[in-house]
Parts: C-alpha cells; structure tokens; sequence
C-alpha cells in the first residue's frame, strides 16, 4: 500500500503540474481527492492492515492528501495570474496612438442667427413662446382684424387644409393665442415656419421663418416700440447701424410702419444689394390695434402696446452675403460646410 500511495503522489504531481486551466484541476482533484477518487480506494482497503501497519499507512495517507492538496491550491494561484496577465496584454492600448475624428456638423446659418437675435431679445427681458404651423383660419385671419373677404385669405396666397384649418401665413397668430391665456404684463418673441403660396425664385420662397414679437402693458407707447426696436439693430448690427420708421398699413396694428436699416453694404449712398435706395427693409411693426386686444379679452382702455415681425431669411441673406433663397433648403453639404 505504501507503494500505491507513493504512486498516486507522484503520478498526481506530475498531471496537476501539467494542467492548464481551473477546470482541468477540478476534474484532477476529483480523480485522485474525490469521493470515488485514488486515495479513497486505498483507504478502503485500510482494513486489511495489521494493527500496527494501520496508524502508519494512516499517517502517510493524510500526508498524500495535504500534499495534493497543496499542489493544487498553488497550480490554482498560478493559472489564476497567468489568466490576469494574459488579459491585461490584450486589453493594452497604446495612448500615443492619434484619435479617431468624428466629424461634427455645423449649425443651419438659420438657426445660428435665430439664437443670436434670441439672445437679444432675452437679454431685453423676453420670454420665447411658439405656435402651431397648422392654424385655424380664426387666428391666422379672424382675430387679427382681418376680415372674411380681405385679399390676404385668397387661396391663390394660402395654403388651406380644410375650410377652417390652413398652414399660418404669418407668426402673428400667436400673438392671439398668447393674449388669450396671458394676462398683461406680456413680453414675448415667437419664431417659427410660416407659409405662402409663392413662386419660388431667388428671393422667394413658399416656406420661410418669422420672428414675431409682442409687448403688452399699461401705458406702452409707440416711443417703446421705437426704442426697442432700435436696441435690437444696436446689438444686432452695432453700433453704427441706423434704422427709420416708415408709415404703412397693417390690419392688426394701428399706426403701423415697417422699419428700414441704412444699407451695411454702401452706407446709404446706394448700391445693388439696397437697390439703390440706402435702406433695406426688415420687418413690420406697429401698436396692437384695439380689436385684436378686444378679441382676446384685453381692456384697450387700461393696455397698450406694439408687435412687430421681422423676416429672418432675409437677414441670414444680409450677414452673410447669399444671394439665393434656395441655398437654405436644398440641404447641399457644399453650402452648410461654409458655415
Ligand atoms: N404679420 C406681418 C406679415 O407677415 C408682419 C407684421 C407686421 C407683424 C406688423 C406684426 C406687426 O406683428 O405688428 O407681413
């Protein structure tokens, strides 16, 4: 028997030194430790012994088994850091290595000078709201003063869905639906997509953007809208822009006016970009006029006060110099790249 035992040391040595992986030192540790393993068999046999081989065969026994068991724990340490270093080299990376680029897009010019004017007119305490681009009739017409038989509602100008529902005309609609659920004190701006029936050409287009802008309170006047106004094309333009006010008619704005800058281009002497007159008209304004108030159920005789909408194509147009209308929504990379 100590010849087996001195056989199973050996042999179990030698396999646990040569394995390669924790499971292949479990299947050997069931082999020679387990149950139905080498060394149970010989002390199965232990009962044959005389009285004083037993103690002896006993004692070399456990000394088999403390040993394997030994051998085994450290295979285990060793395969275990094999393992660790083995991972560690392939999840190596070199940090010297150039990244990869992603390449960013850029801002629509649209949107980049939309939050420039934003900006402004938050810095002048306005609130951005937005308004549905499929309308009622109601707002688009009806509550700004603009009666049923009015040349703007033809359909030749504009998009109807249903007799009642069209694509807006224009962002003053939100000016109704604003009044409507706000009490004055109300400071707002309102950009957005409105829509016309146009022939598409260079500086036409059946889509386009508006910003339209609203102040109601006690005692606005058309000075308000003036100064206001005038800010705006300062830290717009800067400081050496200037602006006029010309007369005009509007039916949801009483006086009403459009507002010109002085030609950025030739300073006012004329040139083709002002076609020759000095000044370039950027949007229309006046002083709410007293329906519009009456139709969303504000007092005319405790508030005023002034609207305005500039059109925001033509000055991305303007500040950068394009001439086409068509560039802003042809998607061309060429063209957004420049920007
Ligand atoms: N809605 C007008 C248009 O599209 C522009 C306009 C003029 C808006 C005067 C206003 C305003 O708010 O007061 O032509």
């Amino acid at each position: 028997m100590q010849k087996q035992l001195k056989e199973i040391r050996m042999l179990a040595e030698k396999e646990i030194a040569g394995s390669k992986s924790e499971q292949e030192i479990e299947t050997l540790r069931i082999k020679y430790l387990g149950k139905k393993g080498c060394l149970t068999d010989v002390l199965k046999q232990m009962a044959k012994l005389s009285a004083e081989e037993r103690p002896l065969i006993g004692k070399m026994a456990n000394q088999v088994r403390t040993f394997i068991e030994e051998m085994i724990e450290k295979r285990n340490r060793g395969i275990k850091k094999i393992t660790q270093e083995e991972r560690l080299r392939a999840e190596k990376i070199d940090v010297t290595l150039p990244g990869k680029c992603r390449k960013l897009g850029t801002k629509h010019p649209i949107t980049t000078v939309l939050e420039e004017i934003e900006e402004v007119f938050i810095g002048m305490g306005f609130n951005i709201v937005e308004g549905p681009e499929i309308e009622l009739d109601y707002y688009n017409f009806e509550a700004l003063n603009i009666p049923k038989n009015h040349p703007a509602r033809d359909e030749k100008d504009t998009f109807y869905i249903t007799d009642t529902m069209l694509l807006r005309t224009e962002t003053s609609t939100v000016q109704v639906r604003t009044m409507e659920k706000a009490s004055p004190p109300i400071r707002i701006i309102s950009p957005g997509r409105v829509y016309r029936v146009d022939e598409v050409d260079a500086t036409h287009s059946p889509i386009f953007h508006q910003i339209e802008g609203l102040v109601v309170d006690k005692n606005v006047t058309f000075a308000d809208l003036k100064g206001t106004l005038e800010k705006f094309v300062e830290k717009f333009y800067g400081a050496s822009a200037a602006v006029r006010f010309r007369p005009h008619y509007f039916p949801f704005t009483e006086p009403s006016a459009e507002m010109d800058i002085r030609c950025f281009h030739c300073q006012g002497s004329g040139c083709k970009i002002c076609k020759g007159e000095g000044w370039i008209e950027i949007l229309g304004c006046g002083m709410v006029h007293r329906k519009v108030f009456e139709n969303c159920k504000i007092n005319p005789q405790i508030y005023s006060g002034f609207a305005f909408a500039l059109g925001l194509e033509r000055l991305v147009m303007y500040k950068y110099s394009i001439k086409d209308i068509r560039f802003f929504y042809e998607n061309d990379v060429r063209f957004l790249k420049q920007f």
